[in-house]
């Protein structure tokens, strides 16, 4: 089959024909259909420090897919082959404390596809059968693609109670993006979304056109805030960037007693002082991966009632044209770019 490999400890990724890969009593084969490309995918194309310490070479790389089950193992009876399907990309284990309690998204032990084992960039992909998720009828393959990013997205928004809230969203990825749609969906009054690049603004404006736009350097957020008559500061953060200045302005932003869930990943530790936290009362929550399985059926709920993030496709590419996909995410101009493995 063809696959997208992390062939060389080097910057870049190869597209090559490797066996299919072997079906465990408890695996399920599936024909990917749709995958997308993730910012994970982008560190390990650019071989930075982090893919350096944790991707072993060779290795399958993406974790965003959709398909069809193509193979059950024999101990597998929940799904069948011809359902069409997703699945979520966090491997667990078996032994730790979280896992046993059913808090699996917790367990220290998780591998992930595309990571740590051979992943979705290619004709076909094996794992648990217990990681897969049927999709319902009216959920697009398309859509199936970016369940996990739009899982993070939804994780984190539902972190706290959203209903009438002002929210404040630091970072307008493709993530900020999509929690702001949900955070719509939920029920808030305001939505502020900070970023620095334009493009990224221009797209929420598309996806989300009744969440405020902020690009920082250009405007101050005390005259958003103003405007929109938050006088008290913001009652919700969801921190998407993993950018220090952008935290650092949230916790100044926020209402005493505010509550932050954070998503973003920093590159590198944050000089915080502990007092700006403290002096406010502020809550915070770090978010790991996607709740397994409660975020899965959320938001498969949210998007069966009117939750739509289509329009933050911008690419659509047979899975061939790869390089080019890579190229556009690498750009910081794009969206969520498909790739279509019936196509290589
Ligand atoms: N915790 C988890 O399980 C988990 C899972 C997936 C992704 N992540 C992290 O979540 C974050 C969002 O993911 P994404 O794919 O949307 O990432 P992304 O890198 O595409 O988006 C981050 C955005 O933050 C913006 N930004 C940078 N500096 C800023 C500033 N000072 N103020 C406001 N915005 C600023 C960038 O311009 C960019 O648009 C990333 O940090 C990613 O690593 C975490």
């Amino acid at each position: 089959m063809k696959a997208l490999v992390k062939a060389q400890a080097v910057e870049g990724l190869w597209m090559q024909d490797i066996p299919e890969p072997d079906i465990g009593p408890d695996d399920v084969l599936i024909r990917v259909h749709n995958t997308a490309i993730c910012g994970t995918d982008v560190h390990i194309y650019n071989w930075d420090d982090w893919a350096q310490k944790n991707v072993p070479v060779p290795m399958v790389v993406g974790h965003e897919f959709g398909g069809v089950i193509e193979e059950v193992g024999a101990n597998v009876h929940r799904v069948m082959p011809g359902m069409r399907v997703s699945g979520e990309g966090h491997v667990v284990g078996e032994k730790s404390r979280a896992v046993r309690a059913g808090r699996f998204h917790l367990d220290p032990d998780t591998k992930g596809v595309g990571v740590n084992i051979p992943g979705a960039f290619a004709e076909y992909l094996v794992i648990p059968a217990f990681n897969v998720v049927p999709l319902p009828d009216d959920v697009a393959m398309e859509q199936a693609a970016f369940l996990d990013p739009l899982g993070n997205a939804v994780h984190t928004a539902t972190a706290y109670d959203l209903t009438g809230e002002d929210v404040l969203i630091t970072g307008a990825g493709p993530i900020g993006i999509m929690a702001a749609a949900v955070t719509r969906h939920c029920g808030a009054r305001h939505i502020v979304v900070t970023d620095i690049n334009p493009d990224r603004l221009k797209l929420l404006e598309t996806v989300v056109p009744t969440a405020v736009p902020v690009h920082t350097m250009k405007e101050d957020l005390h005259d958003v805030q103003a405007h929109l008559k938050i006088t008290e500061g913001f009652d919700v953060g969801l921190e998407m960037s993993g950018a220090e200045p952008a935290f650092k302005q949230m916790i100044n932003h926020m209402v005493m007693g505010g509550k932050i869930a954070m998503l973003g990943l920093p590159g590198q530790p944050f000089n915080l002082d502990m007092g700006s936290l403290i002096m406010r009362a502020i809550t915070l929550k770090g978010i790991y991966g996607r709740e397994m399985f409660e975020t899965w059926h959320k938001m498969l709920a949210m998007l069966q009632s009117g939750l739509d993030v289509s329009r933050l496709i911008t690419h659509r590419l047979p899975a061939a044209e790869f390089q080019t996909g890579f190229d556009v995410m690498r750009s910081g101009k794009a969206g969520k770019v498909i790739l279509d493995w019936t196509k290589v």
